[in-house]
């Protein structure tokens, strides 16, 4: 049987949230702190604050038992063993990672600190960060005895980041104490000893008693590294297979044929290599514009992440000309959005792509109407309604009589709309596909002119000859 640890998780947002109630699940007694009084009351009360799959369900089985949600850090601090400062480090104006708030916490820490504690980095910051918070520390006179800092970066992706959280693919744990690294190899036990996939009622995923995740140790400078890097190498392929799919499009081959043919190489491997208007999100564009700061504040060329940022912000460009090609001019024109999330199952429109393109849509003059499952009321606060900007209810709401349809987030629910109905909805049969979410040859039959990314755009039979050349 593992040990029941007491910690604490600083910050509330998706990472802090989604490790607090984790954490209870795997057995742990967490107390979840936030400074924003209101979000400590909605979370009392079984409000989960983001939209996120079993998310409701832990909350409910463990808030105010052994998750207790509070703003007072000096209390937590001392009354648990860990410390998992889970807080926002969001991109200051030159793309370094503003890490003022993690400075708030390790001085606040330091106030209220009796005895020893391991203080872990849950948030992406960059390497040194743990020898800044050490130091905060000793400047506000605590002897290192009493702590230690390590850095176990989180590898969650939102819309799944509880089933991520509990079925990792790894548990990485940079330590430069053993004692610390014990307390954290205590944290994850019921997850590398499989003792948590023998529960009935545990959350499914693909980890299982026999297979377990593994847990890495490594110093605490490599484990800030590989989060930065991690999250680099990712975006990196995106902007690699939508450079691929725009030589696609030029060369009229199909991406879709050329990623298959690429993934099934393992050393490539099949995964995000879905090309599209980008990547979005709190993380990417974030932690790519951090680390290409770091190793430019370290003197190391690293200007390939330059590039992975520019083709990135060009798809997005590419994308509404695509529009423009479909339509000849875009002023005037009435437009159906689906999807203003930054991707399918959440309602986060951080960095989202889908809004960009509808602010560039709406400048160029034309009227959306949009729709999303789960992101609209978000969208709205920072994009109110207008005369030009409609937020619909449904779908085919969006579709009626727009000159085009576009498809701007990969919401599953998007791939199973009814094609007739969609196509009776609107004013021309056009879709512009940004997410590759329907099969060319289906909407051709269907009597929809189907433009989509990296793939040759596709006609109804009887408008073949009336095709504009580019
Ligand atoms: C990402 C990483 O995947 C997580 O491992 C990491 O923990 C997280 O950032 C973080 O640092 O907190 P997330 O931002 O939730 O997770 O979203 P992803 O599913 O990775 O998608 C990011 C963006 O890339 C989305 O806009 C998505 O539409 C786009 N994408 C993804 C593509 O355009 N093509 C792909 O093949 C995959």
């Amino acid at each position: 049987m593992s040990k029941s640890i007491s910690i604490a998780v600083v910050g509330s947002g998706y990472v802090g949230l989604v490790a607090a109630v984790c954490f209870a699940e795997m057995g742990h007694e967490v107390i979840c702190v936030d400074n924003d009084e209101r979000k400590v009351v909605a979370l009392q009360g079984g409000d989960t604050l983001i939209h996120e799959h079993y998310l409701p369900e832990l909350l409910s089985r463990y808030r105010n038992g052994r998750v207790r949600f509070t703003t007072d850090l000096a209390d937590a601090t001392r009354k648990c063993a860990a410390i998992f400062i889970a807080v926002g480090t969001p991109q200051s104006e030159t793309g370094d990672a503003d890490l003022s708030y993690v400075e708030a916490v390790a001085c606040e820490i330091a106030r209220s600190i009796d005895s020893y504690k391991v203080i872990v980095e849950k948030s992406t910051v960059p390497v040194y960060t743990n020898e800044w918070i050490s130091r905060a520390m000793e400047r506000n006179g605590v002897d290192h005895s009493l702590f230690d800092v390590v850095s176990n970066p989180e590898f969650l992706r939102e819309g799944t980041a509880v089933a991520d959280f509990l079925h990792p693919d790894r548990i990485v744990v940079g330590a430069d104490s053993e004692r610390a690294g014990a307390i954290l190899k205590d944290i994850y036990a019921p997850l590398t000893n499989g003792e948590y996939y023998q529960r009935a009622d545990g959350i499914p995923g693909f980890c299982s008693v026999s297979e377990p995740p593994p847990l890495l140790m490594t110093s605490t400078k490599s484990a800030e590294i590989i989060k930065h890097a991690s999250n680099a190498f990712l975006a990196m392929k995106i902007s690699f297979i939508n450079a691929v799919s725009n030589l696609c499009e030029a060369a009229n081959a199909n991406v879709e044929q050329v990623a298959k043919g690429m993934g099934l190489d393992t050393r490539i491997g099949p995964k995000f290599l879905r090309p599209g208007i980008g990547y979005g999100g709190s993380c990417f564009p974030k932690d790519v514009a951090a680390f290409r700061s770091v190793a430019d504040q370290m003197g190391v060329d690293f200007s390939l992440l330059s590039e992975v940022e520019k083709i990135n912000a060009q798809q997005k460009k590419r994308f509404v000309s695509k529009v423009r090609s479909a339509l000849w001019n875009l002023r005037g024109k009435k437009l159906g959005v689906l999807g203003l999330a930054f991707k399918g199952e959440t309602d986060d429109i951080r960095e989202s792509p889908a809004i960009e393109i509808v602010k560039m849509l709406l400048a160029e003059g034309c009227s959306i109407s949009a729709f999303d499952p789960a992101a609209a009321k978000r969208t709205e606060q920072i994009l109110p309604a207008s005369a030009t900007l409609r937020y619909v209810d449904e779908a085919y709401d969006a579709a009626a009589d727009a000159d085009a349809l576009l498809i701007l987030t990969d919401w599953p629910e998007f791939a199973e709309l009814d094609l007739k109905r969609l196509n009776q909805a609107l004013r021309y049969p056009i879709v512009i596909d940004g997410r590759n979410l329907y099969d060319p040859h289906a909407m051709t039959e269907h009597g929809f002119t189907y433009l989509s990314v990296g793939r040759p755009a596709a006609y109804p039979v009887r408008d073949l000859a009336s095709a504009p050349s580019r």
